[in-house]
């Protein structure tokens, strides 16, 4: 059963699709989409069990769950094809949409993403989050990754808010999300299969995703570009939006 997700809807044309990652929600983008409502028509989604969406329907049990909720809000929309952001995980949703149906994706952008799955130790390490998020809560989980997914020396403000943003999300749709994506395939050999026009975005200073990962992802797309952006880490939306709306337009 798909979710009926909620969402935000900014600016007109070309429709343009923007999938938060992990442990986060819509509210990474929040700088990127005055940008690019100035260009096109942007939606932004909460995934099941995150922000907005959270407590709708039962938790995703792999990346094809949000995949489907998302092509259900496109027909919402009455939208049979679109161009699609997704950043880290939702990177690994976007590649769940395209063996879906590839047919509706009009162009693809990864945000610092991967598309290896993990080891077995990674593996491990998704099962021990979900029981330390289920037991005590995302709490842990900000103090862990915010001074991970920032460039070194972020900006207060902008540490803030990452703390914010993943301290609000609801234990069970993060604990199912880690989950998830740790049953994720390895999809390097589909990238070749890719056939529109695809970003691949990286931050120079990314310590979850190394820029030799991205410039491999680029490579293996049949149309990839690669932009790197200097001094960004994981969430270059929150630490440099002009750069990366820039990117995406
Ligand atoms: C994300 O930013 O979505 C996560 O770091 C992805 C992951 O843990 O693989």
């Amino acid at each position: 059963m798909t979710v009926r997700l909620d969402f935000e809807e900014h600016g007109a044309g070309d429709p343009l699709l923007l999938i938060h990652g992990f442990p986060l929600d819509r509210r990474i983008w929040e700088a990127v989409v005055p940008v690019l409502a100035g260009r096109c028509r942007v939606i932004v989604p909460d995934l099941r069990g995150f922000g907005r969406s959270a407590g709708a329907g039962e938790p995703a049990t792999g990346m094809e769950d949000y995949a489907r909720d998302l092509f259900e809000l496109a027909d919402r929309l009455g939208l049979d094809r679109f161009a699609a952001a997704g950043h880290s995980m939702g990177g690994y949703v976007l590649l769940a949409m395209h063996r879906l149906a590839p047919e509706r994706l009009a162009r693809m952008a990864f945000v610092t993403s991967r598309a290896g799955a993990d080891d077995d130790a990674g593996k491990r390490n998704r099962e021990a989050v979900a029981l330390r998020v289920e037991r005590e809560g995302p709490a842990f989980l900000a103090e862990a990754m915010a001074g991970k997914v920032l460039a070194p020396n972020p900006r207060e403000d902008v540490l803030a808010r990452v703390k914010e943003i993943i301290c609000s999300q609801p234990a069970d749709g993060v604990a199912a999300a880690s989950r998830a994506m740790a049953g994720r395939p390895d999809a390097r050999e589909q990238l070749g299969l890719i056939q529109v026009p695809s970003l691949v975005l990286a931050g120079r200073e990314d310590r979850i995703v190394p820029v030799e990962e991205a410039e491999a992802m680029a490579r293996a797309l049949s149309q990839g570009r690669l932009v790197v952006l200097e001094g960004a880490g994981h969430l270059p939306m929150l630490e440099q939006p002009e750069a990366t709306a820039r990117a995406l337009i």
